[in-house]
């Protein structure tokens, strides 16, 4: 059996981690192989991570890089295309929903290959975001759809998808966790001069708040006034960097750091009095570590993380708001969280055995 593992961006590696470690144990007489597009090229990235998530070097390397998103895309496919024509794997396994992931699929559909789409049937109803284009269309392509959240398979069911394609399995990004948390110290935080439970961690890096300079510049504004009273740390994503250079933006108290690690922000994600961010994944990691997080959006495709979880979504609110709902954390009136079902460190276990029982001759 020969299985093709895409990855391209940054959420991707977490995800892929599990699920390769688990195929390189359990299925020995399977040819896998790592194909990483190069949709994110800096170090900090990219192969930051795979050091500290221990990922061998890709076998394949597609060097893709930056651009619009039909460039990107289209570029992704042609590449996509090549190695799979020449390889010829049974199953191609794509993650997420970034520019790789749709273009993994599309590539594999068209040679007839099977799709594994791992965190599939997430909506957040909202084709003006790009990853829920890449979403809808993976999934719609793939064979085997492995979802992380009950909403998952409720939005799948109703787009007619054949409930044979569909399981429920977990979540791998959280079975990563749980793998690299034992190794998160409060001492780590020394060296950002941080406190337990004493500073805010932001992310931003989706088009809708940093690609528009009014958005920017009053996050900005809201976020200097919360780093009066605590220090805000903000590894700051390429796009985002761009935009306040590009926009003029200036801060006094926000600690803006490079991209970091992912060991090292799941330390600062763990011991965070709350996170401000519009990230997919950190809204399921501040969920699992039970902190607060505020996600700077109109909406989530992970609804079980405001449902059951630590997460409250700003929606069409002032973004002034987030001060008031600061507050509430300040006064100990944060919601606990809970952990989401199946949830459990096992994910990449379940999706290995469903795939080895599939194609058992
Ligand atoms: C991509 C994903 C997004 C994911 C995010 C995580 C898509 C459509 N979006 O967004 O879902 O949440 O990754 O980080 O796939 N850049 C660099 N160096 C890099 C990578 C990017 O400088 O290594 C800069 C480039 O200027 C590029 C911009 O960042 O134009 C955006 O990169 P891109 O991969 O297009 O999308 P992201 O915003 O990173």
């Amino acid at each position: 059996m020969k299985i093709h593992l895409i990855v391209g961006a940054r959420p991707n590696f977490m995800k892929a981690m599990p699920v390769y470690n688990e195929l390189k144990s359990n299925c020995n007489d399977w040819d896998i192989k790592l194909v990483h597009t190069g949709q994110h090229y800096d170090y900090e990235m990219s192969k930051v991570f795979f050091e500290v998530l221990s990922l061998p070097e890709p076998d394949i390397f597609l060097d893709v890089r930056s651009g619009t998103h039909g460039e990107q895309t289209g570029k992704l496919i042609e590449r996509i295309e090549k190695v799979l024509m020449e390889h010829k794997p049974e199953i191609v396994m794509v993650f997420g929903d970034v520019n790789s992931t749709l273009a993994g699929s599309i590539a594999a559909a068209k040679l007839g290959i099977k799709i594994a789409h791992i965190e599939a049937g997430l909506r957040s109803f909202d084709r003006t975001m790009p990853e829920e284009i890449n979403r809808v269309v993976t999934d719609v392509l793939s064979d085997y759809l492995f979802v992380t959240e009950k909403s998952g398979i409720e939005n799948l069911k109703r787009e007619g998808i054949d409930e044979r394609k569909i399981f429920f399995v977990g979540n791998t990004m959280i079975d990563t966790l749980y793998k690299i948390l034992p190794k998160c110290s409060e001492e780590d935080l020394k060296k950002f001069n941080l406190k337990k439970n004493d500073y805010i961690l932001v992310t931003l890096h989706r088009p809708s708040n940093v690609d528009d300079r009014d958005r920017l510049e009053e996050i900005m504004r809201i976020l200097e006034e919360i780093g009066s009273k605590k220090p805000v740390i903000f590894p700051v994503h390429p796009r985002t960097k761009k935009m306040l250079k590009n926009f003029n933006i200036k801060t006094e108290n926000i600690l803006l750091i490079n991209p970091l690690n992912y060991k090292d922000f799941l330390t600062l994600e763990r011991y965070a009095f709350c996170v401000i961010t519009d990230s997919g994944g950190i809204q399921e990691e501040t969920t699992c570590l039970n902190v607060p997080c505020i996600t700077l959006r109109p909406n989530t495709e992970r609804p079980i993380t405001e449902e059951i979880g630590t997460n409250i979504v700003l929606r069409d609110r002032p973004i002034s708001d987030i001060i008031k709902m600061m507050d509430n954390i300040y006064e100990g009136r944060w919601k606990k969280g809970r952990i989401p079902d199946l949830w459990d460190g096992n994910a990449a276990k379940r999706i290995v055995e469903i795939l080895k029982e599939s194609f058992k001759f």
